[in-house]
């Protein structure tokens, strides 16, 4: 597991079970610890008998991977580097350099950049068949590149990568590429990193954004990740709330829309017309809830059709760490339910019925090319995307708590246990470095 950021990490461990399975034929956890409601913190020291570790020199920040099951290797993102390392131990296999050239550089610096940012941060790296799609900050001029997966020094491919990957390596994006081969990516469009967009672009179907400056839509979003489920992308973030009337508060949100969105007429040009968007809760009950706001990692476990996230509490307050797991079911029920709405910005967000209760993207079929695929009318569109209804978890109370600390990144693994019974693994991780 990782996480990204500008830290000065040079090594990056990898616990060769990649999801952990074997933490409980593992002497020191007993399969009775895994039920019980206080979970075992399970000590560096011992996960160590199953970690490897990689280190290249001059690279740092290894930020983002892609495994590539087909060759048995891992596909590492860092600092003005690429590498293919084997699956099962780590070790390299191909490492090809990829940094920002002298004149991007010093245009960067120029701009009053440090020289530390005004390097190539890899912040999507997904693979698709035999290519590698891969993006970078490249000193603040941000750049996509299409390579071949068994020699990622070969770039059959280049192009801008503005809206697809940030500028500033400190912001959080994140990308996805369907199987149909459009790239989703929730980044920001611009160099000052004030305008978010939710955008779709390569792929057969026309390039769509989320609506620009409107901070309804979008407003200050920290990005998290995105899923192709079924006919929508679902993305997953923390912003600050809108319609809330305490203050400035920061709320996770799952937003959907449709994969065959084909964008409005005259209304919404360009821009998303099935665009909506939810709260998650993530909270320990009590008389007065206590809110885990904080979206920080998800995992979706597709089997289950359940999304895991990590939450925390808001950065000024005391620090703990939730993990909850949301059915997809209660989101489609979220977004199946009454919208929020506010008629003009005097008066108060409102409950709204839904036009379409149980809104399915329009088909190809449905209607003919050019035509409005989705069903929504445009008027709808443009100002009911904001769901009344929150979405809440699969239990109660959240699957686990942590005091004191901020957990960073998590995985979940379906680990067969004694008797017959599944046991589901979620190491959670602490703070990076
Ligand atoms: C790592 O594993 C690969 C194949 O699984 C093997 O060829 C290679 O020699 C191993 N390297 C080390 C350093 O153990
Ligand atoms: C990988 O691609 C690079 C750049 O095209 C080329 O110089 C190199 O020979 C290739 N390596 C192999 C093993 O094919
Ligand atoms: C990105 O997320 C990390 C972890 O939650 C946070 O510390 C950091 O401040 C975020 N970056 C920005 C620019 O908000
Ligand atoms: C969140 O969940 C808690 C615990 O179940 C519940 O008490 C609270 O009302 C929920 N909050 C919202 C906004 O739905
Ligand atoms: C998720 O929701 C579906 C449909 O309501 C239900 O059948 C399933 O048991 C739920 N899964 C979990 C893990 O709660
Ligand atoms: C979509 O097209 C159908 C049939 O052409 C029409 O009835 C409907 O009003 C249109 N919806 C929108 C959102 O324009």
């Amino acid at each position: 597991m990782w996480c990204t950021g500008l830290g000065a990490v040079t090594t990056f461990s990898l616990m060769v079970a990649l999801c952990c399975s074997q933490f409980v034929s593992q002497p020191e956890i007993k399969t009775e610890d895994c039920t019980r409601k206080e979970h075992p913190i399970v000590p560096y020291r011992v996960l160590r008998l199953w970690m490897s570790e990689f280190s290249h020199s001059g690279a740092k920040d290894f930020s983002q991977l892609a495994v590539d099951l087909n060759r048995g290797q891992l596909i590492v993102g860092a600092r003005n580097f690429l590498f293919r390392l084997h699956l099962t131990n780590i070790s390299l296999i191909q490492a090809a350099e990829w940094a920002p050239d002298e004149d991007t550089k010093l245009s960067c610096q120029s701009k009053g950049k440090t020289e530390d940012e005004c390097q190539n941060y890899v912040r999507v790296l997904l693979t698709s068949g035999s290519t590698l799609f891969t993006c970078g900050t490249n000193a603040f001029t941000p750049v996509c590149m299409t390579r071949q997966i068994s020699n990622i020094s070969e770039v059959l491919d280049s192009i801008n990568g503005v809206a697809r990957c940030p500028y500033d390596p400190r912001h959080n994006s994140t990308a996805m590429i369907t199987a149909r081969g459009e790239l989703y990516a929730a980044t920001v469009i611009d160099f000052s990193g004030r305008d978010p967009v939710l955008y779709r672009s390569l792929g057969n179907m026309p390039p769509l954004r989320s609506a620009q400056y409107n901070s309804k839509w979008l407003n200050e979003p920290n990005f998290v990740s995105v899923y192709e489920i079924g006919r929508f992308a679902y993305f997953f973030f923390r912003e600050t709330a809108v319609g809330n009337d305490c203050g400035k508060m920061v709320f996770s949100r799952v937003a959907r829309v449709c994969k065959n969105d084909v964008g409005g007429r005259f209304l919404l040009e360009d821009t998303w017309t099935t665009f909506m968007k939810a709260r998650l809760n993530c909270s320990r009950s009590g008389e007065i809830p206590f809110y885990f706001n904080e979206l920080q990692s998800t995992f979706h476990l597709p089997e289950q059709d359940l999304i895991y996230g990590i939450f925390t509490t808001n950065v000024n307050s005391l620090s703990a760490s939730a993990i909850c797991a949301f059915n997809l079911s209660s989101i489609t029920t979220a977004f199946n339910g009454p919208f929020r709405f506010q008629e003009n910005p005097r008066t108060a967000w409102q409950p709204t019925p839904n036009p379409i209760p149980n809104f399915q993207c329009g088909t190809l079929d449905e209607a003919g090319p050019g035509q409005n695929l989705t069903e929504r009318s445009l008027q709808d569109a443009q100002r009911l995307f904001l769901m009344n209804d929150v979405v809440q978890p699969i239990t109660v109370n959240p699957l686990l708590t942590q005091d004191t600390v901020r957990l960073s990144c998590l995985c979940v693994d379906v680990v067969q246990g004694a008797g017959d019974r599944l046991y589901y693994v979620i190491p959670g991780f602490g703070p990076r470095g």
